[in-house]
């Protein structure tokens, strides 16, 4: 029984090496038409888990974040838009194809929880088809484009832009997050959108209804800032996020041929006589003294203040060594004079070294001279200096 179990194992793991790396998704989809795919946590969490719930029984709800890019390319194609609101979400790939080929597309999925990773690849084969004449683009003020990239709100907008269109033959050509086209970031409050732009087009001309858009009391009023209002007969929002913003509906009329731009004229080649050349007059002469005396003068000047000032209290107002002696503490002077003899007394020890064995500045301890040893208690008066009291 426990070999049997393990075979089963062993062969379901083989099927889902081997299906997972052959999982590919084909489309084909037409020119000038959204495309949608939601890539679904749901589809991945099977891949990461293949046997858990076979085996325990439970499936784990991980969060994921996803890569996507066109094959051995490190983005994805130019007319694709990739966008995921937060790890616990599905992802979206979206966006209108404006020429026909075949895009290879990978998804890598990575799981937060253990950082597995799994890959999908997305075939997109785009077939060329007619452009369609008539657009409308309409804002929705209420909305983020991950809410309204899902399939049943796609739908939702189709139903009230067909009814202001006045007919079902309609598509959905772009949705556009206005963070895209220069909108602002939303205050992290209830209420905030960051906004999303939908365009549709048909085959069928404009309705009444839209017509009025380009009527020009309604480009005084929008450019007036005022909240204008859809007018009543054409106000077909069901549900009150969905509701369009009148104010920046665009109308595109391609079915008119746009008129090819001018041919430009050729000419002989070679440039018309324009005259002589006129030389420019010299401008006026003008006086630089002041300039000079400002920059030069005045400065000079001050630069030879200064160094008197200075050449006076270097030279003339130093102290004399004698005056700053006499003004000296005898016993700080003595000292110092001691010190100076000393270091005389070590240089020359250090020049020369033959002579006495100890250095007259062991003078207290005993004279090397005579070899009289003095005694250590002889100067122990509080009152005269160590020093003099040798000397004595
Ligand atoms: C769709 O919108 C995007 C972003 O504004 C733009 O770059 C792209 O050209 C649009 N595609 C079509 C077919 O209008």
């Amino acid at each position: 029984m426990a070999g049997c179990g393990s075979w089963v194992f062993f062969l379901t793991v083989c099927a889902v090496t081997v299906c997972g790396a052959n999982a590919e998704i084909k489309f084909t989809i037409p020119v000038g038409k959204l495309f949608t795919y939601e890539l679904m946590r749901e589809t991945f969490q099977n891949d990461f888990e293949p046997l858990s719930k076979l085996y325990a029984g439970r499936l784990y709800d991980d969060p994921m974040i996803f890569k996507c890019n066109r094959q051995n390319f490190p983005d994805l194609p130019e007319w694709l838009r990739f966008t995921q609101r937060h790890p616990y979400d599905n992802g979206f790939l979206y966006g209108t194809p404006q020429t026909p080929g075949r895009s290879i597309i990978e998804i890598y999925a990575i799981n937060k929880r253990s950082y597995e990773t799994a890959r999908h690849i997305l075939v997109i084969k785009v077939a060329a088809e007619r452009i369609l004449p008539y657009q409308a683009e309409f804002f929705i003020k209420l909305r983020d484009i991950e809410k309204v990239l899902p399939s049943t709100v796609q739908d939702e907008i189709k139903q009230d832009t067909q009814k202001l269109w006045k007919t079902q033959t309609l598509s959905i050509i772009n949705i556009t997050n206005a963070l895209d086209r220069g909108g602002r970031v939303p205050l992290p409050l209830g209420g905030h959108f960051e906004g999303v732009y939908v365009k549709v087009g048909s085959e069928m001309s404009f309705s009444e209804c839209l017509r009025k858009v380009l009527k020009p009391e309604h480009q005084e009023q929008c450019a007036a800032g005022a909240e204008v209002k859809i007018p009543g007969e054409c106000n077909f929002c069901g549900i009150a996020s969905n509701c369009i913003t009148w104010c920046k509906t665009e109308l595109f009329d391609l079915s008119k041929p746009v008129p090819p731009p001018p041919v430009p004229t050729m000419g002989s080649g070679i440039l018309e006589d324009g005259g002589d050349f006129n030389p420019p007059e010299s401008p006026p002469s003008r006086n630089y003294f002041p300039d000079y005396i400002v920059t030069v003068i005045v400065p000079l000047i001050l630069a030879i203040i200064l160094c008197s000032l200075l050449a006076y209290i270097m030279c003339c107002r130093r102290e004399g060594v004698n005056q700053r002696n006499a003004r000296t503490n005898q016993i700080q002077l003595f000292h110092h004079h001691t010190i100076l003899g000393n270091t005389d007394e070590l240089r020359n020890m250090a020049g020369n070294r033959g002579i006495p064995a100890l250095p007259l500045s062991t003078l207290p301890m005993f004279n090397s001279r005579t070899g009289e040893r003095a005694s250590p208690l002889q100067s122990d008066s509080p009152s005269i200096p160590l020093i003099m009291a040798q000397q004595k």
